[in-house]
């Protein structure tokens, strides 16, 4: 395994393996690796000959008050799991590199990324957006992998990327769980025991829903009630967000769902950790 932290050696790198055929993936990520991204790195490894995953914490796509200077940074570790796993190059460019001084351009998908967390966190997608065409640019991967746990992220690059036609296959990789239900997440390592016993109530609202679905339900304000009254049980838990949308265009569905189209997407703080989950219904 190979570590690159140059954007020109990465493109020359990628262009030369293209040329000899080779089918290159890309694992993108903002490091503190955990099984989920590992299982990320499984399923683009069953898909093309060499695989790449990117490390770098964007700071375009954190707000002004958000965890950008506490957001874990153990790239030694992530080098380490990443050798284990098979990845062929990891790319960890610092923030110079990806924004020189001067930096002027973004990328903003202009409808998905408004809802949800497009309207608690106003410039979180642009900075994403901005970051993965660069990626897509620099690495220029056949197929690129994304966990449904960011359920908004995979729907606005998705459509950022038949938009701008970067041509990257993008490969939905289904949300890892701890055993208690707990979706993975490099935030997890914000939670003290008490407050991670308190987030499994998000997991908790979304089972509940499926179950709901399961057994006939369909309409949308009986299945946002049922999951609300849950989660408020829970002192510590403050929701930000229970919305039932439509999982390609993020838009609210009214009324009632059609199983397998509709996404549940809860937001919450667990006292100062914000957390998301989502389950497809
Ligand atoms: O999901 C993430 O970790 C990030 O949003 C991504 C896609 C790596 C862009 O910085």
């Amino acid at each position: 395994m190979q570590t690159i932290t140059s954007i020109s050696e990465m493109q020359s790198l990628t262009e030369r393996l293209r040329t000899q055929g080779q089918r290159v993936g890309l694992v993108p990520t903002m490091g503190a690796l955990h099984e989920g991204h590992l299982s990320l790195v499984k399923i683009a490894r069953k898909n093309v000959d060499v695989v790449v995953v990117s490390v770098f914490v964007n700071p375009t796509q954190f707000g002004p008050s958000e965890d950008f200077t506490k957001y874990p940074r153990v790239l030694e570790a992530d080098l380490a799991a990443c050798e284990t796993a098979g990845v062929d190059y990891v790319f960890a460019p610092d923030a110079e590199e990806v924004y020189p001084k001067g930096y002027s351009t973004y990328v903003v998908e202009e409808h998905i990324a408004k809802p949800l967390e497009g309207a608690s966190r106003p410039a979180h997608f642009r900075g994403v957006t901005t970051v993965v065409a660069k990626l897509f640019n620099i690495v220029r991967p056949h197929c690129a992998v994304f966990g449904q746990k960011d359920a908004q992220q995979v729907a606005v690059i998705t459509k950022m990327n038949a938009d701008l036609n970067f041509g990257v296959e993008i490969i939905i990789a289904p949300t890892l769980r701890e055993s208690d239900g707990l979706a993975m997440s490099s935030r997890n390592r914000y939670l003290t025991n008490t407050q991670r016993v308190e987030a499994l109530v998000l997991n908790q609202a979304l089972r509940k829903a499926v179950e709901m679905v399961t057994s006939g339900e369909r309409r949308v304000d009986r299945l946002i009630a049922e999951a609300t009254h849950l989660i408020g049980q829970h002192r510590r838990v403050r929701i930000i967000y229970v919305s039932i949308v439509d999982r390609l265009t993020m838009e609210a569905v009214k009324g009632e769902i059609t199983p397998g189209k509709a996404v549940m997407a809860i937001a919450a703080w667990v006292d100062e950790v914000r957390l998301i989950d989502n389950e497809i219904l």
